[in-house]
């Protein structure tokens, strides 16, 4: 459990809650019917096994930035706050526009937070609740008072077109969240994270780093995909949604019944309602829109939050509960009490 004032006998000065929450999909559609035209699949497989019917892609041309800025100028627009105030700006990605210098920096100068520090995190799937915690931290012990977290990703870049085993799954897109100082009890009121580096062989990407650098016999070989042994993968969340979500609610000494909505990583909507059911959360209070968007990685946790606080879906006081999961193999979950 990361610090929280939830903790006895710690007291940050400080808590963290959410000012401001912003998205960006690119306008570009691929359905199902469009994959049966490129892989041996069909619709039927596709929304029977994953409860995705289609995805966005990103046009050509473009990269992870440009779908992190429209998100984050939407966050800071809602939230009121101009780009000079924000102290740090962290991009959870596992695509960014360039191996370095981090998107963050890329989106702190396209931005103008001239005061600003800047860096990538990568934690994948959990991209969003390792940025979000970690965004938390410094704010909480008053280091700044306003932290911009994006989660944006352009999987499509990555996805082996030929393997109807992950193409299907993945899209594109972003989030972003104002996280700002406020009264302890208030925003964030507990965050869990974990890891397990010996399931790297589960989901990774073998090429494109230092140990398989960029060669035209890895780029042969097809290394720079995403490669996913999706049954491992799929057993392995089932276990990490239950832990994360019942240490979230631990550390924030509330009840399953207190949760007013779940928001998960968006991966499998089999994945989604094993888990609530699991917890014993009907699926009135479940943010899904896996169907629209596929799994989107780091992105896909705030878009389901951003969808949910559009659709009227959140009110002050509610108590949140965010949780995902992905390469690492990584975890985590987090309260929030909603507090705009
Ligand atoms: N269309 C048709 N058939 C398919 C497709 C497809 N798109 N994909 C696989 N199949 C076939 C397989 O080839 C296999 O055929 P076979 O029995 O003849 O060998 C059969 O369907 C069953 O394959 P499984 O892999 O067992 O299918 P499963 O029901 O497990 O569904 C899936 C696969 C959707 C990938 C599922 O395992 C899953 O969602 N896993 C979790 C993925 C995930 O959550 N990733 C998260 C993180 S991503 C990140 O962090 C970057």
């Amino acid at each position: 459990m990361t610090p929280s004032n939830e903790e006895p006998g710690l007291r940050l000065p400080y808590g963290a809650a959410i000012r401001g929450v912003g998205a960006f999909v690119p306008p570009k559609v691929m359905t199902n019917r469009d994959l049966e035209r490129l892989v041996d699949t069909t619709d039927e497989w596709i929304v029977s096994r994953t409860g995705i019917r289609e995805r966005r892609i990103l046009e050509e041309g473009k990269a992870t930035s440009d779908m992190a800025i429209p998100a984050a100028w939407q966050a800071l627009d809602r939230a009121g706050i101009s780009p000079e105030t924000i102290g740090l700006v962290i991009v959870a990605t596992i695509t960014g526009d360039y191996v370095f210098p981090s998107t963050a920096c890329i989106v702190q100068n396209r931005m103008g937070m001239k005061n600003a520090a800047a860096f990538d995190l990568g934690a994948a799937c959990s991209g969003f609740i390792y940025a979000l915690s970690t965004a938390s931290q410094f704010v909480m012990t008053g280091a700044y008072e306003h932290v911009l977290v994006i989660g944006a990703d352009t999987n499509s870049r990555l996805v082996d077109w030929t393997d109807r085993g992950t193409c299907v799954i993945f899209g594109d897109g972003a989030s972003a969240v104002l996280l700002s100082r406020s009264e302890p009890g208030t925003g964030i009121l507990s965050s869990f994270l974990r890891a397990d580096g010996s399931g790297l062989k589960h989901l990774h990407q073998p090429g494109g780093g230092s140990l398989h650098p960029p060669t035209i016999d890895t780029v042969s070989a097809g290394l720079h995909h995403i490669k996913m042994e999706g049954q491992e993968t799929f057993k392995f969340a089932a276990r990490a949604m239950a832990e994360a979500c019942d240490q979230a609610i631990r550390g924030a000494r509330i009840s399953f019944e207190d949760v007013s909505l779940m928001i998960p990583h968006q991966a499998n909507i089999r994945i989604i309602h094993a888990a609530a059911k699991r917890m014993g959360i009907p699926e009135d209070k479940l943010v899904v829109n896996i169907d629209r968007y596929g799994n989107t990685v780091a992105a896909s946790i705030g878009l389901a939050l951003n969808e949910a606080l559009e659709g009227g879906r959140i009110s002050t006081n509610d108590h949140l509960l965010l949780v995902g999961f992905g390469a690492g193999l990584t975890w985590g979950g987090m309260i929030i009490k909603w507090s705009l």
